[in-house]
C-alpha cells in the first residue's frame, strides 16, 4: 500500500473517496465541518436525517458530492468525542477500511488522523491508521487454485490540516506500514498448512529474508548441530516426526556493535498433535497455528529490515513438529536440556516449553539487554484472558510495565500474570530436576515458571499468545499479533 501526505484545499483534493469522521451527538470534527460548508450543509442534513448518528464504526457512502473533486465521501462514526481513544480510533479506521473494500475503491484520502484522540499525537494516529488500512487488504491465496479478487485499494492520501506536523505524521505512517507488512508475513506463515510450513520451510524463509536485507544475518542450525550444543530438550520434541527440527537465528545489526541486543524468541511448532499424549481430534487442524510465535518473530524482523532503525535485535525461532510414532518421546522420558537441567516429560503435549528452554539458554551468549519469548503455549491462557489480551509473565517489573504500556499504545494488549515463587513447586519431579507440567491449577503460570528456570541470567518476559494469535470459526486465520507490540518495544528500547 502506498501512503502519501496531502495538505491544502479539501475542495480540490482529487480522490476516489474522501473519508470524514462524524462524532456521536451530531458534532462534526473541524475538517468534516469545513467540507460540510463547501457542500452547503449536505453532511449535516445526512446526520439530521438519522442516516449517520456518529456511532463508533458506522459508515455511510455519499456519491458525487457537488462542487468537490472527490468522487465519493465516506462518513465514519467516531463515537462520543470525549471517549475517543486509540482503540476506538483504530475501530473507526477499520470500519472505514471495510467499507472502502466493499465498494472496491482504488484510492482514498483519509482525514481521520486530524481528530483529537486521548493520549495520542498525530504520529501515533498515523501509525495506527497506516497499520489498520494496510492490514485490511491482506488476503490468503497460497493454496487456492482460484485466487481471490485482488483488493482494489492501493493508495491512501493521508490528509493533514496542520502542516507543521508533517514530519511526525510521516514517521508514524512509515512505522505503521512496516508493522502491517510484518503482520502480513506473520499471518501468511501462520495460515500456511503444516505440510508446507515445516521447520525446514521456516529456515528457508529466514535465509531468504537474510539474502534480501543486508542488515540481517541468518543462521539455521540442523539437528546434528543442535545435538553438539546439547539441546536434548528441543530435539526430544521432534523425535516422533519425519521432519527435521531447526533452530533459526536472525541477527539485525543496525546499531553500535558494542550495544547489547534485545532478543525475541518464537515457539515454532509447525504442527502439534500432542505427540504420544495425543490431542483430541476436534479442531486439531488449528494446531498448524502452533508456530505463530515463530511467525511473529519473522514478521517483526521483516518490519525492522524495512525501517532500518539504529538498534541491534536478535530473532530466534525454535522449530519442530510434534508427532507420535515409534521414535517419539514417551511420558516419563527424561531429557537433558542445554542448560544441564534434566526434565521429566510427563506430558508430551507440553512441548512448547521444551523447545523454548533450549533456545532461551542458547541466547545467553548475546548477554542480552532483554529477552522476550512469544508462544502459543497454553490452552489455559485462552480460558484466563480469551482473545483480547495476550498473557504476559516476567522476571523484571520494569520490562513488564514497559510491555504493558507499549501494548496499549499500539492496540495489541497484554495483561500480566504473576510468577510467585509458590507456583514453582508444582514442577517438582521425583526423577529429574524439573517436570514439564505443573498439574491442573494455573496452567499458564506454571508454563511461565518452567521457562523462568532457564532465564535467570537476563531480564526476560514471556508472552502467551494462545488466545490472540489466530481467530476461529468463519474468520479462521492468523492475526499477526503480537508484531505491533514487538516492533513498538524494540524501536523504543
Ligand atoms: N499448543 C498448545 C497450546 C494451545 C492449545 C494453544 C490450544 C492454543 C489452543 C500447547 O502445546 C499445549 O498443548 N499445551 C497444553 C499444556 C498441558 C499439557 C500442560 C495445554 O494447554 O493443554
Ligand atoms: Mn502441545
Ligand atoms: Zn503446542
Amino acid at each position: 500500500m502506498n501512503f502519501a501526505i496531502k495538505t491544502g484545499s479539501l475542495k480540490s483534493l482529487t480522490t476516489s473517496c474522501l473519508v470524514l469522521g462524524v462524532y456521536q451527538n451530531k458534532a462534526l470534527p473541524d475538517i468534516t465541518a469545513e467540507v460540510d460548508k463547501l457542500l452547503k450543509r449536505k453532511l449535516s442534513r445526512i446526520v439530521a436525517a438519522g442516516d449517520m448518528n456518529g456511532a463508533l464504526g458506522q459508515t455511510v457512502m455519499v456519491h458525487n458530492p457537488d462542487g468537490m473533486r472527490a468522487k465519493r465521501i465516506l462518513l465514519v462514526g467516531l463515537g462520543k468525542k470525549t471517549d475517543l481513544d486509540r482503540k476506538k480510533f483504530a475501530r473507526a479506521v477499520g470500519a472505514a477500511a471495510g467499507t472502502l473494500k466493499k465498494h472496491s475503491v482504488p484510492d482514498a484520502a483519509d482525514t481521520l488522523a486530524n481528530v483529537t484522540v486521548k493520549d495520542a499525537d498525530i504520529g501515533k494516529l498515523g501509525q495506527l491508521l497506516a497499520c489498520t488500512l494496510e492490514n485490511s487488504i491482506y488476503q490468503y491465496n497460497h493454496t487456492k487454485s482460484k485466487k481471490g479478487k485482488k483488493p482494489a485499494l492501493k493508495k491512501i492520501d493521508v490528509y493533514l490540516a496542520d502542516k507543521s506536523q508533517q514530519g511526525t505524521l510521516q514517521a508514524g505512517l512509515d512505522i505503521g506500514s512496516a508493522v502491517a507488512t510484518g503482520m502480513s508475513v506473520a499471518r501468511e506463515l501462520g495460515n500456511l498448512p503444516a505440510n508446507i510450513c515445516t521447520p525446514t520451510y521456516l529456515g528457508e524463509q529466514a535465509i531468504a529474508l537474510g539474502e534480501r536485507y543486508k542488515d540481517l544475518t541468518t543462521k539455521v542450525l540442523t539437528e546434528a548441530q543442535m545435538k553438539k550444543l546439547g539441546m536434548g530438550s528441543l530435539l526430544s520434541v521432534g523425535n516422533g516426526s519425519d521432519e527435521e527440527s531447526r533452530l533459526i537465528i536472525m541477527e539485525y545489526k543496525g546499531g553500535d556493535p558494542k550495544v547489547k541486543p534485545n532478543v525475541i524468541v518464537g515457539k515454532g511448532i509447525t504442527f502439534d498433535t500432542g505427540g504420544i499424549s495425543l490431542k483430541p481430534g476436534a479442531a486439531m487442524d488449528e494446531m498448524k497455528f502452533d508456530m505463530c510465535g515463530a511467525a511473529s518473530v519473522m514478521g517483526t524482523m521483516t518490519a525492522l529490515c524495512k525501517l532500518r532503525p539504529n538498534i541491534n535485535v536478535v530473532g530466534v525461532i525454535a522449530s519442530a513438529e510434534n508427532m507420535p510414532s515409534g521414535h517419539a518421546t514417551k511420558p516419563g522420558d527424561i531429557v537433558t536440556s542445554m542448560s544441564g537441567k534434566t526434565i521429566e516429560v510427563l506430558n508430551t503435549d507440553a512441548e512448547g516449553r521444551l523447545v523454548l528452554c533450549d533456545a532461551l539458554t542458547y541466547v545467553e551468549r548475546y548477554k542480552p539487554n532483554s529477552v522476550i519469548d512469544i508462544a502459543t503455549l497454553t490452552g489455559a491462557c485462552i480460558v484466563a484472558l480469551g482473545s483480547v489480551n495476550s498473557g504476559l509473565m516476567s522476571n523484571n517489573d520494569e520490562l513488564a510495565d514497559k510491555l504493558r504500556r507499549h501494548s496499549l499504545e499500539v492496540n495489541d494488549p497484554v495483561w500480566r500474570l504473576p510468577l510467585d515463587e509458590e507456583y514453582q513447586k508444582q514442577l517438582d519431579s521425583n526423577f529429574a530436576d524439573i517436570a514439564n507440567i505443573g498439574g491442573p491449577k494455573a496452567g499458564t503460570i506454571t508454563a511461565g515458571c518452567f521457562l523462568s528456570r532457564f532465564t535467570e541470567k537476563y531480564p526476560w518476559a514471556h508472552i502467551d499468545i494462545a488466545g490472540t494469535a489466530w481467530l476461529q470459526g468463519k474468520e479462521k486465520g492468523a492475526t499477526g499479533r503480537p508484531v505491533p507490540l514487538l516492533v513498538e518495544y524494540l524501536l523504543n528500547n
